[in-house]
């Protein structure tokens, strides 16, 4: 493998973590039989929402074709709009009902329930719809076991929906890199992914949202994609930089800022956004602009540590690597100067997690 080929490999990798939704349909499908098996129901779909059209797609239903219906009309319509449950008890005598669909399937509805699917924020993502309960009529209880289940379903839709933004992403971020002419440094995978898992840990110990650590996670490891543009002679040499190969090296910030700024993806955003700010320093003596404290984003002020203290517990072609000890000692030594104080003192206060990051990821 070329050096090139080995950097996207280890773009790919993140991707491994992603393929593991392509069973949505299958999870889905489960839940679809187990619901109509417990509720004693002839037949169970799954809708998803679309807020843009304001349309519910089926995305797993029994005996019937995929379907897409309004949202402004139907009991499930219904259950989508008004973000609570619907009892059909007399389906042809109810005036939330859309005889339509049977229409078009050539199935006799009688009795109905549905359940909206709600995400975190409660926005409507989806309905769980329940079709004819046997010999019988939904009750209370069905609607309180149907609920129970639609929450499994909610987080399973939630999460691929999310998957599948962050593979569109990545498609993106391996694209601008493969185009680019050649990957010239020799950071191994391991230090980016352990870049990557210090981060998660800072910004989860600061109090960032789940979401935010997660985007964190995916791309504090490109904080140095800009090293692309700068000479091999420069980033493999092994003795000290002068001043004039030092001050091309610094442009791989600002490089790596334009080369993975996208305005359509807030994961490029912030991946661009680490990228041009992990060299600033807290007391503004940083990189490429002397931002100082908080005009660095949390991002940056986080992907600052992580990066130092990483290329200081590891070797470099210009250095040997240092010890935990003198590591952790030099990051307290820059508390306030380089490295935000609050952050400095969330890192130093997990030292073994950090320790185990190192060593489950070593060279
Ligand atoms: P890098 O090797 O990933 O290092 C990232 C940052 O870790 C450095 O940013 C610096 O803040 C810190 N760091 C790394 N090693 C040491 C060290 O031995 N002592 C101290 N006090 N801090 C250290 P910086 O300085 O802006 O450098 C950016 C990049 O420039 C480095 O990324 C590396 O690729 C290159 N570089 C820096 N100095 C040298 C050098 O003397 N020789 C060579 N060949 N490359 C260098
Ligand atoms: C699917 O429609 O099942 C694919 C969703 C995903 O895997 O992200
Ligand atoms: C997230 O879950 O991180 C939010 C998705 C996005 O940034 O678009
Ligand atoms: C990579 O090349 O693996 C990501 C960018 C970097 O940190 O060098
Ligand atoms: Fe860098
Ligand atoms: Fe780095």
């Amino acid at each position: 493998m070329n050096s090139a080929e080995h950097k996207l490999s280890v773009l790919l990798d993140f991707g491994k973590v992603i393929n593991k939704t392509k069973t949505l349909n299958s999870v889905l499908e489960s839940m679809a039989d187990f619901a109509r098996e417990i509720l004693g129901a002839d037949r169970c779909s799954i809708f998803v929402y679309d807020r843009f059209s304001d349309e519910l797609w089926s995305k797993v239903a029994h005996e019937i074709e995929p379907l897409r219906i309004t949202a402004r009309k139907g009991v499930a319509g219904y259950a989508a709009l008004s973000k609570e449950t619907q009892i059909v008890v007399d389906a042809y005598n109810d005036y939330r009902f859309n005889p339509e669909v049977d229409k078009a399937t050539g199935y006799l509805t009688q009795s109905i329930l549905a359940v909206p699917l709600l995400d975190n924020h409660e926005n409507t993502i989806g309905v769980f719809q329940a079709l004819n309960k046997k010999n019988s009529v939904f009750t209370n209880i069905d609607a309180e076991l149907l609920l129970l289940i639609s929450n499994y379903a909610a987080s399973a839709i939630e999460n691929a929906i999310l998957y599948d933004k962050i593979r569109s992403t990545q498609a993106k971020i391996i694209h601008k890199l493969a185009s680019a002419a050649e990957f010239k440094d020799q950071e191994t995978s391991k230090h980016t992914k352990r870049v990557g898992l210090y981060s998660a840990l800072l910004g989860t110990h600061y109090g960032l949202s789940e979401d935010e650590v997660h985007k964190l996670e995916l791309t504090a490891p490109m904080h140095d994609a800009g090293k692309i543009g700068i000479p091999d002679r420069i980033i493999l040499k092994p003795g000290k930089l002068d001043d004039d190969e030092f001050a091309l090296m610094q442009s791989h910030a600002t490089i790596g800022y334009n080369l993975l700024l996208d305005p359509e993806d807030t994961y490029l955003q912030t991946a661009a956004l680490i990228s041009y700010e992990h060299h600033e320093k807290y007391n503004g003596k940083g990189y490429p602009n002397g931002k100082k404290g908080e005009e660095i984003s949390i991002y940056g002020r986080i992907v600052a540590i992580a990066d130092v203290f990483d290329a200081l517990v590891s070797q470099r072609p210009y250095k040997l690597p240092w010890s935990f000890e003198k590591a952790f000692s030099y990051l307290q030594d820059e508390r306030g100067e380089h490295f935000d104080p609050t952050l400095i003192d969330i890192f130093t206060s997990h030292k073994e997690a950090i320790r185990s990051i190192y060593e489950d990821l070593k060279d």
